[in-house]
């Protein structure tokens, strides 16, 4: 009851400083003051009167909202800024997806440090490995369309609050395919007040799919937060709910239903990926919005990540880069070698583009189309721009992967990029190109990214190519830093 009066508070204090035209106190004392000093002195006073009833009935009008990006956990009252202990995981799994897809989950959760359990809908008979589990409550009672499995899923949420853990600020759902970057995912909470009520993910990339589903839904594969106050009024309507919108396909869609009834819109937040695209990737994770990545999706669907090995391994591949430093993954950058008319674009612990001729970074930070539509496998339209892949073979850059990742020292680290070899007669020939082609590495340093950098308004980091660009055993080195004051990057 508390809650629905604070929620209704506000409106009610904002139709009073709404009046506030007629509000002094003593309107014919006003009158009087308007004849004696003339109409200005009359306009100044009441704005004043009114100003100082706005104030005094607490008006929302005045109280400056805090920007999410820059409130911290200090101010909320909790002395503890989030940390991965303060999230419960529910994992939508099955035994009979389990035995195939723990390895993507087993690649991103750390045992003992990680809460949460995967939920099946039996007793598994099967070794399910170190990830601890629950078997889901009877959910056979609901009414269900197309999907009962999706009633079960959505109610994870549910069932994960009833166990009634201590210090839970979040539960974070997501399917037994999804990746989660826990550190980046941390960030990402930390930066928002979970006394609140916050629903926090991703719509999927695909328009077909948001117009289908909706835009304003998080897409549970993507994974999505719900803070402990909204999970709280969550579980109460709930049940209701899946008898209500029984006809949905997905338990994100049965989530998103109730959510709108309690009246808690997405908080949208760019890095959680659904990944509802077909084909390659490489295009998105190449050019990653200014925004920590979150999690990853539907990776037995796509083209590996890394040409020539297993998805697994290419996660395997993400994931080194990953531990060395979680801030900076997939982070783009962007320089150019002037004198050889060279533009270079980085994302950090996974490719290297090198065109040999200048790309303005507008285009560069447009993710290339190497995918397709998720559901009708079409080449548009998706929730962000995209440029195509060109047929001319001199348009399209030479491409470098991540071979190998180190730390350096306790703050730095250092990643190389070995050049994609192209089939033969599927590459450009003329000369600036060939030149490109004779680096065969590509080596980066970089200050490991602080955390706290998520915490501020987005600004990419800058980059410039060492040792006056010179070429040694067919080895380049870039070294990625702040940019220095007023520093663009301009072709
Ligand atoms: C997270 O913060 C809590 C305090 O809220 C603290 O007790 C706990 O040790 C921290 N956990 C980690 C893993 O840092
Ligand atoms: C359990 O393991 C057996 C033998 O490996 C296999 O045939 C069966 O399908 C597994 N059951 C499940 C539910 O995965
Ligand atoms: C996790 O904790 C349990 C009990 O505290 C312990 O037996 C187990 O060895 C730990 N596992 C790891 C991987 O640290
Ligand atoms: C692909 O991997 C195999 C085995 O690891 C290796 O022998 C082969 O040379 C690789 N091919 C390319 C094009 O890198």
């Amino acid at each position: 009851m508390s809650q629905t009066q604070s929620r209704f508070g506000p409106s009610h204090d904002l139709l009073k400083a709404s009046n506030f035209i007629s509000f002094p106190e003593k309107p014919s004392d006003i009158l009087v003051l308007c004849m004696r000093v003339g109409l200005l002195l009359c306009l100044v006073s009441s704005i004043l009167i009114a100003l100082y009833s706005a104030f005094f009935t607490q008006s929302q009008w005045f109280v400056l909202p805090t920007p999410a990006h820059t409130t911290r956990d200090v101010s909320f009252g909790d002395p503890e800024p989030t940390n991965i202990s303060h999230i419960l995981f529910g994992i939508g799994g099955s035994v009979w997806t389990w035995p195939k897809r723990r390895r993507y989950s087993e690649q991103w959760w750390v045992p003992n440090t990680t809460r949460g359990f995967v939920w099946f809908d039996s007793e598994p008979k099967n070794e399910t490995g170190s990830i601890p589990y629950r078997v889901s409550e009877d959910w056979t009672r609901f009414k269900y369309s197309s999907s009962q499995s999706a009633v079960r899923i959505a109610r994870i949420v549910l069932e994960s609050f009833k166990l009634g853990l201590p210090n839970v600020r979040w539960f974070v759902m997501g399917d037994d395919d999804t990746v989660f970057f826990t550190q980046n995912l941390v960030s990402v909470l930390a930066r928002y007040d979970h006394n609140q009520m916050y629903y926090i993910g991703g719509n999927s990339e695909s328009v077909e799919q948001d117009v289908m589903h909706a835009y304003d839904m998080a897409f549970g594969g993507g994974g999505f937060a719900v803070s402990y106050p909204l999970a709280a009024l969550l579980v109460n309507k709930l049940d209701g709910c899946l008898d209500r919108y029984y006809t949905f396909y997905g338990s994100d869609q049965r989530i998103w239903a109730c959510l709108s009834e309690i009246g808690v819109p997405l908080t949208k937040q760019d890095g959680f990926h659904q990944l509802d695209i077909r084909g390659n990737p490489y295009g998105l994770l190449a050019a990653h919005p200014l925004a920590p990545l979150v999690s990853l999706h539907h990776l037995d669907y796509l083209e590996p990540m890394f040409p020539n090995q297993t998805q697994l391994n290419s996660l395997n591949s993400l994931m080194k880069a990953y531990r060395v430093d979680p801030s900076r993954i997939l982070q783009q950058c962007v320089c150019y070698d002037r004198k050889r008319k060279w533009s270079i674009s980085i994302s950090w612990g996974y490719t290297l583009q090198v065109y040999p001729y200048m790309v303005p970074v507008k285009d560069l930070q447009k993710p290339l189309q190497t995918f397709k539509t998720w559901r009708s496998w079409r080449n548009e339209p998706f929730t962000f721009n995209t440029r195509p892949v060109s047929s001319n073979l001199c348009e399209r850059p030479v491409i470098y992967y991540l071979e190998r990742v180190e730390e350096v020292g306790k703050s730095g680290g250092l990643t190389i990029y070995k050049r994609y070899m192209v089939k033969e007669g599927k590459e450009c020939d003329i000369e600036d190109y060939k030149r490109a082609k004779a680096v065969q590495r590509i080596t980066v340093t970089s200050l490991k990214m602080d955390p706290e950098n998520w915490r501020k308004a987005p600004h990419r980091q800058c980059c410039e190519i060492m040792d006056r660009g010179s070429v040694k055993n067919g080895n380049l080195r870039i070294r990625i830093r702040k940019c220095r004051a007023r520093e663009t990057v301009t072709i």
